[in-house]
């Protein structure tokens, strides 16, 4: 009896679903349920068939696409981005090659306060437009469910902007966008001498944030220079309170102690991690705070140590990878290069990529119950590659591999 349904995918010479019951821990994340010789069905913008080809026959379907023997899986999630702000800070890359430390760049009030400045000054409409130029090139690159983070505005009317062009995006731009308050990103100039006044302002914001509808989740930047943990740990009570999840800039640049207060705390994810200790390590393993690496970070700061994810998951802790896009410490738009540097600089299997940048993404941004599968009754973010099989992809790096991106079942990119 034939079905009728609006979308066909035929002729998939390997369907990654990624179908998993929750996060992929540890030795889970080696997992991968690869289908040969497959073929992929949608209807209103959900998964209503993934399996063999031979077995979809009864099918018929609005729009046959022919994947040609090529690799489909669903839409990749990049769970940690600095998505909405002003300008850019291409005048840094010189100031990098003499030497000069990112944290030193900040110091001296360029960094994220030159970007603060840039974002102050423009308006939510020329923020939006700049934004949506980036999404779209998420969108090319395979991305399809995104965190976006605040954080360069550092006073109520900037943070405020900033969020709200995120949220309208997400209603209008096909990419879904998951809002991350990050308004404790570094000290303005205004509150130098003082960062705890600075910080009540911004728990100050959080009802407001809440009440609007503007964010899920609080994140803060803990490094020397920045937020102290103790800071970090109050800040985020206070947030946790609320009823928002947490996230944390941990260990990015000095080992401090942020990824054992992730796990302390709960978080959703603990970000960055070079500098995380054996103790953090066996916390997050411990406490299911997913381990967000962004390897791009660290080749883009030029250093030669990489947060050491093989013994994050030999531990038995969930990793995820992002871009951490932004435009001071990594800008690119580009998740396919991060994967290929988590298998050269973290030496994570090909398996362990696939399941970083689709379950466990989707889970450290709380979506793990829509995004990153391609199971039956799940939305249809799919990705059609012009690559043979899931190897390719991490192995012939920095160039986009993409040929289709379907969102909730419409073409979106082709
Ligand atoms: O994740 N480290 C703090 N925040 C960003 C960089 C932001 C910027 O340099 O503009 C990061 O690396
Ligand atoms: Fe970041």
């Amino acid at each position: 009896m034939t079905q009728k349904i609006d979308v066909l995918l035929t002729n998939i010479g390997q369907l990654l679903t990624m179908e998993s019951e929750g996060i992929r821990k540890g030795s889970e994340m080696k997992a991968i349920e690869v289908i040969e010789n497959a073929a992929l069905g949608i209807s209103d913008g959900k998964v209503v068939y993934a399996g063999k080809m031979e077995e979809a026959k009864d099918f018929k379907a609005d729009r046959t696409i022919d994947c040609e023997g090529g690799l489909v899986t669903p839409g990749l999630v990049d769970p940690h981005t600095h998505l909405v702000f002003g300008g850019s800070r291409e005048h840094e890359l010189a100031l990098k090659q003499q030497g000069v430390p990112y944290l030193e760049i900040l110091k001296r009030g360029g960094g994220i306060l030159s970007t603060v400045e840039a974002t102050r000054n423009a308006t939510a409409e020329e923020l939006s437009e700049k934004a949506s130029f980036h999404l779209d090139r998420m969108i090319s690159y395979g991305i399809t469910t995104v965190e976006a983070k605040s954080g360069y505005g550092l006073d109520r009317e900037t943070e405020l902007k900033q969020l709200r062009v995120a949220k309208k995006l997400n209603e209008q731009h096909p990419i879904d966008i998951v809002s991350t308050f990050l308004g404790a990103h570094a000290i303005p100039t205004t509150h130098k001498e003082e960062p705890d006044r600075f910080l009540a302002e911004m728990v100050d914001l959080l009802d407001e944030v809440k009440e609007e509808g503007l964010a899920e989740f609080v994140d803060i930047f803990t490094e020397t220079g920045v937020f102290t943990v103790e800071q970090s740990r109050r800040y985020l009570q206070k947030a946790k309170d609320k009823g928002f999840g947490l996230k944390i800039h941990a260990d990015e640049i000095d080992p401090l102690g942020g990824t054992e207060l992730a796990g302390e705390l709960g978080a959703a994810s603990a970000d960055h991690l070079v500098g995380a200790s054996d103790k953090g390590i066996k916390k997050l393993a411990e406490s299911g705070t997913i381990a967000s690496i962004l390897p791009g970070t660290t080749f883009y700061l030029g250093k030669d140590t990489y947060a050491r994810a093989r013994e994050m998951i030999e531990a038995g802790a969930a990793v995820t990878l992002a871009t951490d896009f932004n435009p001071g410490s990594s800008p690119t738009e580009n998740l396919q290069f991060i994967m290929s540097l988590a298998a050269l600089r973290l030496k994570m299997a090909p398996e362990e990529i696939w399941n970083a940048v689709t379950v466990n993404a989707a889970h450290a941004i709380g979506r793990g119950e829509e995004a990153g599968q391609l199971a039956v009754g799940r939305n249809a973010d799919v990705v059609i590659w012009d690559a043979p099989n899931y190897l390719y992809i991490p192995y012939h790096y920095g160039v986009n591999h993409v040929n289709t991106v379907i969102k909730k079942g419409k073409v979106v990119f082709e």
